[in-house]
């Protein structure tokens, strides 16, 4: 891995224009992915992390939009890049892989025709060519018997094995960035861990930069290199996976941290951290976390907490930053983490 960002969100604001107010989804979200790396991308439901990948790669809904910052792939802004280059980055250069396997692939075609297509047209070959690329990456994620299935429909095929086919098509463009949007959420737990398996094995044998965006705090200390915590629509703390499970500095990823069920039986409930989310219309003043914040005092109300960097690449935007001593011990999360072994 060199150490050069091969995307870099500077300053980021996207809002969505609705009939009760504008959505301040993403306000001023600055991170930034290596070649190479994969980066994790964590916060809880509606913090703005797919918000974040489809103002990456331009695909809003018709009420979004991007109104100020910059987004930078290899040395280029994709904000000012015309529609028909844009298109010409996705897929190619910039692959994404959904949560939900059967929205991203059509269910009245076969796989060689959803997959034959976009291969030829991207790498520039002939149709007989990309059907030896499909099969040969879809032998490559574990299907089987990959060049008679391969003619195959997509209801026969199980989530799990859907999701293996989309990330045999993504991969097959030969991207170099990858951004996987909770890409096992939808499947069952023992099948979770298999698939996230292959996106990890294909990210290092690949030397892919990746997004990996995720509710799973395991998953993070499994997959990823750096890690960028969300909080209703800002990214609240950043570092490398490690110092920050050693030493989190945020109160909001402390929470995180906390919210881990720590029993076995309890695996299976979701994280929960007291208190709500925040409505992005009409956001909380300050520190968006502050409704929430046990150490929250009068200036976290009223002032948006600056971003202090120290150590290696760390950023923490907390007022209160300085005072506080959260220690959690990797193993102990670890521990608590849901697909410990698994992954
Ligand atoms: N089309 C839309 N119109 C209005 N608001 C939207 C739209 N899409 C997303 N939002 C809002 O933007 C915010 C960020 O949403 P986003 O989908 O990025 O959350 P997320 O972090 O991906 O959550 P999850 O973990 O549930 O997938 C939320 O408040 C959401 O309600
Ligand atoms: S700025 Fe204040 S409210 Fe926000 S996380 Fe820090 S202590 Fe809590
Ligand atoms: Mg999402």
């Amino acid at each position: 891995m060199t150490e050069k960002p091969i995307l870099e969100l500077k300053d980021v604001y996207t809002y969505f224009y609705t009939e009760s107010g504008i959505v301040e989804a993403l306000d001023g979200v600055s991170f930034d992915v290596m070649k190479g790396e994969p980066v994790g991308v964590v916060g809880e439901s509606g913090c703005g992390k797919t918000v974040t990948a489809h103002s990456t790669l331009r695909i809003l809904p018709k009420n979004g939009k991007t109104v100020s910052g910059d987004i930078i792939y290899k040395g280029v802004n994709l904000l000012d890049l015309p529609d028909l280059q844009m298109r010409k980055i996705r897929g190619k250069e910039i692959a994404m892989i959904f949560q939900d396997p059967m929205t991203s692939l059509n269910p009245i075609f076969k796989i060689s025709d959803q997959m034959t297509e976009v291969i030829a047209l991207h790498r520039r070959c002939s149709k007989k060519e990309a059907l030896e690329i499909a099969i040969e990456s879809l032998d490559q994620v574990g299907i089987s018997e990959a060049e008679t299935r391969i003619t195959d429909y997509p209801h026969q095929f199980s989530g799990g094995m859907r999701q293996r086919i989309l990330i045999a098509r993504a991969l097959a463009l030969q991207p170099s960035l990858l951004i996987a949007d909770e890409p096992t959420t939808a499947l069952d737990v023992t099948i979770q861990a298999q698939v996230l398996g292959i996106i990890k094995d294909m990210q290092q044998k690949l030397g892919l930069g990746m997004m990996l965006i995720t509710h799973n705090l395991g998953v993070v200390a499994e997959i990823t290199k750096r890690v960028h915590i969300f909080y209703g629509g800002r990214v609240v703390e950043s570092g490398y996976t490690e110092d920050i499970f050693v030493n989190p500095k945020h109160p909001y990823t402390y929470a995180l941290f906390e919210s881990i069920p720590s029993l076995e039986a309890d695996k299976t409930r979701l994280m929960t951290i007291p208190g709500n989310v925040p409505r992005l219309i009409n956001p909380p003043k300050g520190c968006r976390f502050h409704p929430r914040c046990k150490y929250a005092t009068e200036i976290c109300s009223r002032m948006r907490p600056p971003e202090h960097k120290f150590g290696r690449g760390r950023r923490v935007a907390c007022h209160h930053f300085e005072e506080l001593d959260l220690h959690v011990g990797k193993e102990a999360i670890l521990d608590r983490a849901a697909v410990k072994e698994e992954v």
